[in-house]
């Protein structure tokens, strides 16, 4: 592994941050305080590229790396993490899955719009397939020319602001996991509705809804792959979106790091800075080796994907670890800033609420335990 940076890299890595820094921070307070999506910073994000980093330039992608993409993942999470997960979901679950398994018709009618405007929805989680995705009750009964989509998902981010969603289904119950199918579901289409919002703990801004499907006919030609493909087509694609989540709870945990150090700059105790108190310099410097042993693992998961090598056990473990991390970090910043770290001004009581999401989706960390033992152990 390469541990040095390119310039193309350094590059990316500063844009990420200066877009945070002037789009993203002025409004985070407000919007986590009434859970307001960040339409206008998305729609900018696109802009600049950060919404289909990886994609291919002839379908309108960066054509950049995954060392670029968990770069400005970190960058972009240190400031707001609702803002990240609509890019990660879009980057990594929807224009990777649709770009390597999609037929050229999809990647002409859906890829080329999502890889610069975003916004995509990625749904195999139901009221009652969660970490047991395999137990899929969302319907697509192969009528022909179409399929009948009937049944309910549930905490879907990008829920009501994506204009397209994977939609994961069981078609033949007989084949369990194997008569499962990946369908694309356009906003609109007769008897799709979007459900209501959840009422989070963290990333306010993002949007999560259920959605209910009735009877909606989705066209044979929106199917991803083979007929049957579709749980092997989600959980390959949720192995790289792994790592995307795993940069989002790094950058977490990096920006409540960084503030807790400048804090602890500013604020006297006793006479001399808090940074001047061992107790709190011990704080730190167990902060900043969690910090750089989660990017070693996120990097390493990132490079082994660019270099085609297995990745599985290296992204489940880097989301594992750097989850658990982002407690661990964003608490102790938190007490850094003592009575100022409780309210929201500060930004560190935020990031402490966001932290916790991080070990729940894309696979729990029991979830992620499982695949890495399964790795270790085949
Ligand atoms: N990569 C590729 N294939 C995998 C895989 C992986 N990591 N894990 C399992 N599979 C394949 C298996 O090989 C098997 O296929 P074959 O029979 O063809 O070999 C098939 O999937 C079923 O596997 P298991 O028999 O192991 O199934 P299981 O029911 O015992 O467990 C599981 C599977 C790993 C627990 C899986 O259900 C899982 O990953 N659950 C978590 C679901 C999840 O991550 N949801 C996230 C939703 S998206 C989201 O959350 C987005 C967001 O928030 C922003
Ligand atoms: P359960 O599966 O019921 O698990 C409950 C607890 O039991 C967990 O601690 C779990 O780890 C543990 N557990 C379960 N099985 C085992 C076992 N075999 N061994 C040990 N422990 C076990 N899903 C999507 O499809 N798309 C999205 O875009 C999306 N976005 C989300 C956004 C948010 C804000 C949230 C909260 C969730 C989102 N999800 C999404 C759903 C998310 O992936 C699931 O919540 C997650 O996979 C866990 O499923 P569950 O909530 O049903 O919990």
């Amino acid at each position: 592994m390469n541990f040095q940076l390119t310039e193309e890299h350094f590059a990316v890595q500063q844009a990420a941050r200066d877009f945070a820094q002037t789009e993203l921070l002025p409004g985070v307070i407000e919007r986590d305080a009434h859970q307001k999506f960040p339409t206008e910073q998305v729609r900018k994000m696109g802009e600049l590229g950060f919404l289909g980093m990886m994609v291919d330039p002839k379908y309108n992608g960066g054509g950049m790396d995954s060392i670029s993409y968990v770069l400005a993942m970190e960058e972009i999470s240190k400031v707001d993490a609702s803002a990240s997960v609509c890019m990660s979901v879009n980057n990594s679950l929807v224009c990777w899955g649709l770009e390597k398994y999609g037929s050229e018709e999809q990647k002409e009618k859906y890829l080329k719009k999502l890889a610069v405007e975003g916004i995509g929805a990625f749904c195999l989680s139901e009221p009652e397939a969660g970490s047991d995705a395999t137990s899929q009750r969302t319907t697509a009964e192969d009528k022909g020319d179409y399929y009948l989509l009937n049944g309910t998902k549930n905490w879907i981010t990008n829920g009501s602001t994506a204009s397209v969603y994977i939609v994961i289904a069981q078609t033949d119950a007989s084949k369990k996991h194997k008569g499962i199918n990946a369908l694309i579901v356009e906003k609109g289409m007769p008897g799709f509705v979007v459900g209501k919002k959840e009422d989070k703990m963290g990333i306010r801004g993002s949007d999560t809804h259920s959605l209910m499907f009735t009877d909606v006919k989705v066209p044979k030609a929106n199917r991803i792959g083979d007929d049957g493909f579709g749980f092997s087509f989600a959980m390959t694609t949720l192995n790289g979106g792994r790592i995307g989540i795993a940069s989002q709870a790094l950058g977490i945990a990096a920006g409540a790091y960084e503030l807790a150090v400048k804090y602890s700059k500013e604020r006297k105790a006793f006479g001399k800075m808090l940074a001047e108190h061992q107790a709190i310099q011990f704080k730190l410097a167990d902060m900043a080796t969690k910090i750089d042993a989660a990017r070693l693992l996120v990097h390493q998961a990132a490079w082994l994907k660019d270099q085609k090598k297995d990745f599985v056990k290296a992204a489940a473990m880097a989301k594992l670890f750097a989850s658990q991390i982002a407690q661990d970090v964003t608490t102790e910043a938190v007490q850094i800033h003592g009575g100022y770290g409780y309210v929201k001004e500060y930004h560190v009581e935020r990031l402490m609420r966001d932290a916790k999401i991080t070990q729940i989706y894309e696979g729990t960390t029991e979830i992620q335990k499982m695949v890495i033992s399964r790795e270790l152990l085949r």
